[in-house]
């Protein structure tokens, strides 16, 4: 039965530009645009004030990382040990990799100053004279257009020594990876900044007590870090009023998919699917939404059903997926589940590290399975072996990629195991044909 959701206004979603007001402004992402339209204005009121105050503003405005777990951003830099004579290092999650998930990309390549504002104000706040920012190494436009912008921030006296004269000093490099979607979890992410092979470090310890070369660290995603500069300059109270109680804020969401407009749209956070699509200008060809997912593959699948769960960590979560990161890839009633399953699990089978037998050795499982499923030659008993695998490695792997591999397979039997049985029966017809599949 439909879940019981509060009831939310109908209509489209209320836009509220805060992190792409810029993005239509000519040049947007020079230095020049930027500082037309208020850029490095929350910079000089941060430096003016104690650090532990911008923690405490952090902590007040409720942000939460934008990544995809939703940890509480201001509680995190309080984290990091104070006086205990070793550096402090930030480092930006800049390897966007998640399946759906294009915000960060299209929000460096418009409007990097903001994150570099973000970038410094962060640093100032958690006491740190050394900034990375992590780019995905495919992403090689947005490093080039970050590189510059650090450039043009540098030689406007924002970065270096003595930032406006206040004595604060500050070094911002990019960095590129090379395309493993295991460099986004932060510790493999860390691994690979060090010039060592990504792969993830046991938690506990947090970055925030041992980081980039053992030393606290903060690891914040992009989306995040822009959303400080905001903060400062509108205040706590400001960010609060967008958004849930305990998932404040504006955020970007990724409509992808069939969709009539697929693209960035950001609104505050507990915004509909119903209502983003009817700004997005519904599902393309008016064909029906069939599954959609809230925060990309790793988030477990939902239905029409779910098209009024508020979008924020709390509610998701209370309807049973994630909020992730906001990737909403949308599918019509013309996609069989199976093969959307099948194509996420051969992503997951490329991408796992191999660190861990429940995911290097279950996704090769998985995906050998399913191709057998989708192009016809399954049995009920592989169906029992593919919930028994993905039940197997969820909770069982060393970082989340081996519980993410497991998701879509789970949600997709919980929703319509009927499909994957139709293709066993022969009741419906192959997905694709044996002789197709390389490596089968
Ligand atoms: P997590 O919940 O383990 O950690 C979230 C953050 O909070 C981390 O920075 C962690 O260091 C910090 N943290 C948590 N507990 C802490 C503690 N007790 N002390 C200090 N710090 C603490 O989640 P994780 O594994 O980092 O991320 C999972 C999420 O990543 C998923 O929800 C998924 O949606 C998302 N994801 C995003 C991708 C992207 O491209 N943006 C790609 C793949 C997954
Ligand atoms: Fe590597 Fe997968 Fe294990 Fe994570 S779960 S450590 S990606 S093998």
């Amino acid at each position: 039965s439909a879940p019981q959701m509060p009831a939310v206004p109908a209509g489209p979603a209320v836009m509220t530009p805060v992190l792409t007001r810029r993005w239509a402004s000519p040049d947007s992402w020079s230095i020049k645009t930027y500082r037309r339209l208020d850029g490095y204005e929350a910079l000089p009121k941060a430096l003016a004030v104690d650090p532990g105050r911008i923690v405490e503003l952090m902590k007040n405005s409720g942000l939460r990382g934008r990544g995809g777990a939703g940890f509480p951003t201001g509680l995190k830099w309080s984290f990091l040990p104070q006086g205990d004579g070793k550096a402090h290092y930030l480092v930006i999650n800049a390897d966007e990799g998640e399946p759906g998930t294009c915000k960060d990309i299209p929000s460096m390549m418009a409007d990097p100053h903001s994150l570099i504002e973000g970038c410094i104000i962060t640093c100032y706040a958690i006491r740190s004279e050394f900034c990375a920012i992590y780019v995905r190494g495919e992403a090689i436009h947005s490093l080039r257009r970050l590189t510059n912008a650090v450039n043009e921030a540098r030689a406007a006296g924002f970065l270096g020594r003595n930032i406006m004269g206040t004595g604060f000093n500050l070094e911002i490099v990019v960095h590129a990876g090379a395309g493993a979607y295991i460099c986004g979890e932060e510790t493999a992410l860390l691994d690979s900044l060090e010039g060592r092979r990504g792969q993830p470090r046991l938690k506990p310890p947090f970055p925030a007590v041992a980081g980039l070369y053992a030393c606290p660290t903060v690891v914040n995603n992009v989306e995040t870090i822009m959303s400080v500069p905001a903060i400062v300059m509108g205040g706590s109270d400001w960010y609060r009023s967008m958004g849930t109680d305990k998932s404040p804020g504006p955020k970007i969401f990724s409509l992808s998919g069939h969709v009539t407009r697929p693209g960035q749209y950001e609104a505050p956070m507990g915004t509909t699917l119903r209502q983003l699509l009817e700004s997005a200008g519904g599902m393309l060809d008016g064909i029906p939404l069939k599954f959609f997912t809230p925060g990309g593959s790793s988030t477990p699948i939902f239905t029409p059903q779910h098209l009024d769960v508020p979008l924020s960590f709390d509610d998701v979560a209370a309807a049973g997926s994630m909020l992730g990161t906001t990737a909403l890839m949308c599918f019509n009633e013309t996609v069989s589940v199976p093969w959307a399953v099948w194509k996420w699990l051969e992503f997951y089978k490329h991408e796992s590290c191999g660190k861990c037998t429940p995911c290097r050795e279950g996704t090769g499982w998985l995906v050998q399975i399913l191709r057998r499923v989708v192009s016809g030659s399954g049995t009920f008993e592989d169906l029992d072996t593919l919930t028994d695998a993905a039940g197997n490695i969820a909770g069982r792997s060393f970082c989340a990629l081996g519980d993410a591999a497991a998701t879509p397979i789970l949600s997709g039997f919980k929703y319509f195991r009927s499909e994957f049985e139709d293709l066993v029966t022969g009741r419906t017809p192959p997905v694709v044909e044996s002789r197709l599949l390389v490596g089968a």
